[in-house]
Parts: structure tokens; C-alpha cells; sequence
């Protein structure tokens, strides 16, 4: 494979596909804010760390050098409080722009974003405004492009699935956001690791495309927690929790917690149905992804 540069290889999925190339035989380069972390993350010793940040353009130059393909997973998402060095709009809009920057000034071909489903335009200076205006840098910037917009990831310590786990362990009773009828489809994550090696074996084929992807089943909000409930054995009553309450209890979390277990950023995912075509991974890169119930049941979750 040509010489590939992972942004946000410390992160959920960045560490997931860096894993899958390192088991193709490949030495991927990953740009990691801290080289002591990533070493810890990450197989070390099996490729390249090259220490940056893309909210510091100064810090890519070196990192693009020589790279042909870029995967982008570098951003804050929005299961986390903005804190110093990590705000939605200067890693999600201005260090993608830097980073497509320095990508056309060192000649790097092709760049493969790792975005969400159901991103569009929001309110000026939101969450979900930054993640249409990363997008949409990376759509204008002349470079080959590929955008990957998956569901809900599941998997090992998956960051939406853990946290409704620790709900179900903690909590007295369950919150059913605006009744629990919005609908998700959950991936595996080595199943996004899969479409993204897909994506960079096919060049052509997956030039300037949007790929919406979603998992073989559909659950609501309220679903996911019964299949959770039963996974884990717990009993827990499920109350309805108006969508406005909740956004109000997601902002005074998130001002008095260090690591609230919801934020306003979040309470989107819940504005509308995180769904795709049933078939999309199937029909767009030929197989059938992982069931999330099955998963649960062979992993003893
Ligand atoms: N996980 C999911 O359920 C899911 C579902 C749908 C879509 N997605 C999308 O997939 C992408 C990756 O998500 P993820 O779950 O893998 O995220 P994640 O686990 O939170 O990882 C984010 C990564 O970005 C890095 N990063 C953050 N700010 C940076 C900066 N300024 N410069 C360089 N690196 C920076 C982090 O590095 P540090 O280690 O230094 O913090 C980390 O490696 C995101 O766009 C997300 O919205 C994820």
C-alpha cells in the first residue's frame, strides 16, 4: 500500500485500523499529540510516530512529508466536554483546514475522513456545523477525497456502548431521551476498519463518495438498552426524559463534571434517526457487517 499518514490513530477507530494495517504487514505513520501515550495505544516499534497536533500547522509539516494518503480521525467528538486544546470548531474545522493545508503543499493525494452519519449544516459555531464545515474543506480542497460516515460504533470498551453500560451499573433508572424512539445502527468497529481498508485498496471506485454506514439491524434508543439490560443481566425501570430536560441536565453535567456522562454536543446524535440503508456495507463494499446482538452474546457482554 502507498505510504498512509493516520490522524487520531490513538482513538477509538485510528488505533483499531492501525492495528488491522500493522497485521497486513504494513508501517503506517501516525501523528500522535504524545509519543509516551500513543506508545502505550499503539504497537510501537511497528510504525512511525511523528509528534503533532492539528490545531498546529507548524507540527504537520513534517508529517505529511512523503505520505500519498492521508486517513483523517482526528476530532473531538460528541460524547467530549471542550476543554483546553480540544474545541469542536479549532481540531474539528481549523485543523482540518490545516491539515488539508499542508497536505496540498506537500503534494498528498488523497484524503479519507472518518465524519459521522447524519452530519449537515447546524447553528453557527455548533457542534454539528463543524463536523458539515470539515467536510466540506476536505470536499473543496482538490485533493481526492473519501468520506466514511458510520452509525453508532460497537466493539471492546466502545466509547457510546461503555457509557450506556455504566448507566445501566449505576444508575437507579434508565433515561429514555425523548421516549427512546430514535433509531441507531450499530457498527463493529473492525467492521469500519475493514471499509476503510476497502476504501484505500479502491482509489477510483471510492473517489469524491460519501459513504454512509450502519450495522445489520436497527434498534431504538430504547432497544439498545433492553439488549444491554440483557446482556448484563441487569433489571433497570426505563423512564421517559424529555429531550429539553435532558439537554438542560447534559449542560449543568458538563459545567461541573470533568468527564460528564453526556454533553450538549451528544444530544444531537438524539435530534434525529442515526440510520442508513440496511444493506449499505453490504451493497457498497461487499459483506455483511457483524450483528450487535450477536456480538454481545458471543462476547458474553
Ligand atoms: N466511535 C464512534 O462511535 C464513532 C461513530 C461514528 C463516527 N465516528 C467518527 O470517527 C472519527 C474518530 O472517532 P473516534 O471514536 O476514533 O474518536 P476518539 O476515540 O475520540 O479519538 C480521537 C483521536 O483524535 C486525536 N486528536 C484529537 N484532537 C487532536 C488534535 N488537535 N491533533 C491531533 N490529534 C487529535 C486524539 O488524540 P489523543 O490520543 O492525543 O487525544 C485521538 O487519537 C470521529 O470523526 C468520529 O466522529 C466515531
Amino acid at each position: 500500500m502507498s505510504s498512509i499518514l493516520i490522524t487520531g490513530a490513538t482513538g477509538y477507530i485510528g488505533s483499531h485500523l492501525v492495528a488491522r494495517l500493522v497485521s497486513q504487514g504494513e508501517r503506517p505513520r501516525c501523528l500522535v499529540r504524545n509519543i509516551n501515550r500513543a506508545t502505550r495505544v499503539l504497537p510501537a516499534g511497528k510504525l512511525e510516530f511523528v509528534a503533532g497536533d492539528t490545531t498546529q500547522p507548524a507540527s504537520l509539516e513534517t508529517a505529511v512529508q512523503g505520505v500519498d494518503t492521508i486517513v483523517h480521525a482526528a476530532f473531538v467528538t460528541a460524547d467530549r466536554k471542550e476543554k483546553s486544546g480540544s474545541h469542536y470548531e479549532e481540531t474539528n474545522v481549523s485543523g482540518t483546514a490545516n491539515l488539508v493545508k499542508a497536505a496540498k503543499a506537500a503534494g498528498v493525494k488523497r484524503i479519507v475522513v472518518l465524519s459521522g452519519l447524519g452530519t449537515k449544516p447546524g447553528k453557527a459555531g455548533s457542534y454539528m456545523q463543524g463536523r458539515y464545515l470539515a467536510e466540506q474543506l476536505v470536499i473543496d480542497s482538490g485533493l481526492n477525497w473519501t468520506i466514511i460516515r458510520p452509525s453508532v460504533v460497537f466493539g471492546k470498551d466502545a466509547p457510546f456502548i461503555k457509557g450506556l453500560v455504566d448507566l445501566i451499573r449505576s444508575a437507579p433508572v434508565l433515561p429514555l431521551i425523548g421516549g427512546g424512539t430514535t433509531l441507531f445502527q450499530p457498527i463493529y468497529v473492525e467492521d469500519v476498519a475493514t471499509i476503510i481498508l476497502k476504501v484505500l485498496a479502491e482509489p477510483e471506485r471510492t473517489a469524491r463518495k460519501v459513504y454512509t454506514v450502519g450495522g445489520p439491524e436497527r434498534y431504538s434508543f430504547r432497544e439498545i438498552f433492553d439488549v444491554l439490560l440483557k446482556a448484563t443481566g441487569k433489571k433497570r425501570p426505563k423512564v421517559y426524559a424529555p429531550t429539553p430536560l435532558v439537554t438542560i441536565g447534559a449542560a449543568v453535567m458538563e459545567a461541573m463534571l470533568p468527564k460528564p456522562p453526556l454533553t450538549k454536543a451528544a444530544m444531537t446524535l438524539f435530534s434525529f434517526d442515526n440510520i442508513t440503508d440496511i444493506n449499505s456495507v453490504e451493497r457498497d463494499f461487499g459483506f455483511q457487517p457483524q450483528s450487535f446482538s450477536r456480538y454481545l452474546h458471543e462476547h458474553k457482554i
